[in-house]
């Protein structure tokens, strides 16, 4: 049977550090509200010129070196993202051309916070399938572009990034299984107003804004990330005790520890980057993935189980032996 496995992960966050105290002259807000209700102090914003392939580029740099490849070697590029650089050619295709990659197969997927686990699923059947034999898998997203910067229920909230890890085939265990689920009935609970085909052409765009309803979001966040959590573990017939490393989307502290909790989980089997990046929408499970492999936690052989929710709803799992 083959495996497709991470070879090697990398990562990128924007130079600029955007504290609590420096929101508090922003927005009426306080460090102390943005600490108890969602754990983030620090979180960091891209650059004016920076778009979110520059992003992945350097997180995808990082990613060859950790697993021993080069640019040549690439024969599938997907990227999860809800903040491409533009409608199209794909964020992928503008990785390929920034990489000097030519004719392998490049795509995003569009699935919020959950955008980087669709795109491992996705990767993880071609490898298995031999369609692929050095995937670039990234989680990306400029966020702060989007955000309104005068809406305190939101703007504390989220951060830039990409991480990217390389997917390669391997006959002993990498990833187990992928869980993947959506529900667009919660369609309104969590949103951008303005696409292509719906209300681009106006050109003043008042409320082009994230619009969240957080409270709601929240009680929905909590029950499906618990379910898709021990999905892939009763799938598995895997005990929760088996587990050595839970890999959360970093949302929220509180909604972290109610899964952690749901799994019998101590804190300390939990990777946590929100206190320092924030809610990187589908780069955060990739950015805490890579930090923990290389501060040499997460290490070889161990069972990590990564989870992410998003707006859609969208939400998804995967089970893998590092
Ligand atoms: O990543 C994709 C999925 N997204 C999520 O999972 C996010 C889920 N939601 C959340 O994380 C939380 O709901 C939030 C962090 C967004 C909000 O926390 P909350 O505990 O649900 O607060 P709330 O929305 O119920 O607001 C409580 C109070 C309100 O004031 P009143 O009505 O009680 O007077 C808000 O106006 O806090 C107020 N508030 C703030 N106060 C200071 C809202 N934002 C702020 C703020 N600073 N930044």
């Amino acid at each position: 049977m083959i495996y497709s496995r991470i070879a090697g992960t990398g990562r990128y966050l924007p130079e600029r550090v955007l504290t609590n105290a420096d929101l508090e002259k922003m927005v009426d807000t306080s460090d102390e509200w943005i600490r108890t209700r969602t754990g983030v102090e620090r979180r960091h914003i891209a650059a004016d010129e920076q778009s979110t392939s520059d992003l992945c580029l350097e997180a995808a740099r990082q990613a060859f070196d950790a697993a021993g490849v080069t640019k040549d070697d690439v024969d599938l590029i997907v990227v999860g993202t809800t903040t491409p650089d533009l409608l199209f050619p794909n964020i992928g295709t503008l990785i390929q051309e920034k990489l000097d990659i030519h004719g392998c197969p490049a795509f995003s997927v569009e699935a919020a916070c959950t955008g980087f686990l669709y795109a491992l699923s996705t990767a993880d059947k071609f490898v298995r399938a031999g369609e692929a034999k050095c995937a670039l898998v990234v989680g990306a997203e400029i966020l702060s572009k989007i955000v309104d910067w005068k809406d305190r229920t939101t703007c504390v909230l989220f951060g830039d990034g990409a991480g990217a890890v390389i997917l390669q085939p391997s006959e002993e265990q990498g990833i187990i299984s992928t869980h993947l689920g959506a529900d667009g009935q919660y369609k309104d609970l969590l949103y951008y107003p303005y696409g292509a085909s719906k209300e681009l052409h106006k050109t003043h765009l008042p409320d082009a804004k994230i619009m969240m309803k957080g409270n709601e979001v929240f009680k929905v966040a909590v029950k499906t990330l618990g379910g898709v959590a021990e999905e892939a573990l009763r799938k598995n017939n895997i005990d929760k005790g088996a587990l050595d490393w839970l890999v959360p989307h970093q949302a929220n502290l509180r909604i972290i520890q109610a899964t952690a909790k749901r799994l019998g989980l101590p804190m300390e089997k939990v990777i946590l980057t929100v206190q320092d990046h924030g809610n990187t929408s589908a780069a955060s499970v990739p950015l805490a993935f890579d930090v923990a492999v290389r501060d040499g936690r997460i290490q070889r052989g161990q069972l990590v189980l990564m989870e992410a929710f998003g707006g859609g709803f969208t939400w998804g799992s995967a089970l893998l032996r590092y």
